[in-house]
């Protein structure tokens, strides 16, 4: 059997170019005791198909006290969404009924706890502002930051 060299070259090096390094489209992000995120910004590569995000809370207070999610929205949405899951309560994790604006979400975690999620990427636009919040009331004000896809 005959292999065609520079072809099979070809091919590995358009493999790997078209390739992201899963790494990359892994993202992990703290929420403390102090009502803030250890990230104000999250870059992701627009190649992922998806995003594995992780987040943690670093302190230790209660989730009834300081519970901390992670939700991404359009930026144009995300303030809406925030206000009126304030009262949604904890059961509901402070989060709407309608869920229509939210693009991904975590579950509430307390001190100690981490909670992954996986989204897809592809359904997203590199022209629009995204934004993440934690949407316990009171903390979107300040645990918010830009969702960035490149
Ligand atoms: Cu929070």
């Amino acid at each position: 059997m005959r292999i065609h060299k520079p072809l099979l070259a070809l091919f590995a090096l358009g493999l790997a170019a078209g390739q992201v390094l899963a790494n990359d489209c892994e993202v992990e992000i703290a929420g403390d005791d102090m009502m803030k995120f250890s990230k104000t910004e999250i870059t992701v590569p627009s190649s992922c198909e998806e995003v594995k995000l992780t987040l943690t809370h670093s302190g230790k207070l209660p989730v009834n006290a300081m519970g901390h999610n992670w939700v991404l929205a359009e930026t144009a949405n995300w303030r809406e969404i925030a206000q009126s899951g304030q009262t949604a309560g904890l059961e509901k994790e402070y989060l709407p009924d309608d869920k229509g604006a939210i693009i991904a979400y975590t579950e509430l975690v307390g001190g100690g706890e981490s909670t992954t999620i996986t989204f897809d990427l592809s359904d997203l636009d590199k022209s629009t502002e995204y934004t993440y919040f934690c949407s316990f009331p009171g903390h979107w004000v300040q645990m918010n930051g830009k969702f960035i896809i490149e």
